[in-house]
């Protein structure tokens, strides 16, 4: 259980006296957590803490692109990993899965390690088409990819914010099922799982035998939090 992965994903929860407070309050954290902070923080984060992931990534390493952020610059300041495809950009920049198979792409050309989301909707799982859209996203998203620098994020959508967590045997099952496809493409990865994840059912997630971590979305912006979900995780 020590080894779990906890990625902490902050999304835009925190101004500038939440950061001031989180880096107060949230110390000695294990190897094991990757702190995802808003990208105008990232600063305040990156010497104090171990791993540091950006939230999103443009495709291109430098250039006219005003509003964006290249892997090569994360890289560059120190940043080792990035998120890639969470549902929310998905959703709010209307990825394709070509765009983010060209974010997976251009992390793992500058070296940084991708977090890459997918995950399915409501419908799809009422319609027993979760393990459809997984290798969808899988066969497109990890085109031309040949590298085990990828921690997959298992993440239904109907889940993240909601409370409506999958049971742990339904977990299980994707999970295997989504290492199994990745065994096929020959990637040995590690496979997280995120959605509604706090210090309330941490313990009891972290029981399902493969899953090799959580993405904290809303938990992970409160110190009192990352601190109980981290003692739990690693005792
Ligand atoms: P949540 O978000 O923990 O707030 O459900 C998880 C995520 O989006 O990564």
């Amino acid at each position: 259980m020590e080894n779990k992965l906890l990625v902490l994903n902050m999304k835009m929860y925190m101004d500038i006296d939440d950061v001031n407070n989180y880096i107060k309050k949230v110390n000695n954290l294990s190897s094991n957590v990757i702190l995802c902070p808003e990208l105008i923080y990232i600063p305040y984060f990156i010497n104090k803490y171990d791993n540091i992931a950006i939230q999103s990534i443009y495709p291109i390493d430098n250039g006219a692109y005003t509003g964006c952020v290249s892997a090569y610059h994360a890289k560059k300041i120190g940043v080792s990993y990035a998120v890639v495809g969470h549902s929310e950009c998905r959703k709010y920049f209307n990825l394709t899965e070509e765009d983010v198979n060209k974010k997976v792409l251009s992390t793992l050309n500058n070296n940084l390690k991708v977090i890459l989301c997918i995950g399915e909707t409501l419908e799809e799982k009422n319609a027993l088409k979760t393990k459809e859209k997984l290798k969808y996203q899988l066969d497109n998203d990890l085109k031309g990819v040949n590298s085990n620098d990828i921690i997959i994020a298992y993440e239904p959508i109907f889940s993240i914010g909601t409370g409506n967590v999958p049971t742990n045997s339904e977990i299980y099952d994707t999970i295997e099922y989504v290492k199994k496809v990745l065994r096929e493409k020959g990637l040995n990865l590690k496979v997280i799982y995120g959605g509604s994840v706090s210090s309330k059912n941490i313990k009891e997630l972290s029981t399902i035998s493969n899953v090799d971590g959580f993405m904290v979305g809303k938990s992970s912006s409160i110190p009192e939090e990352v601190l109980e979900m981290e003692k739990l995780l690693r005792s």
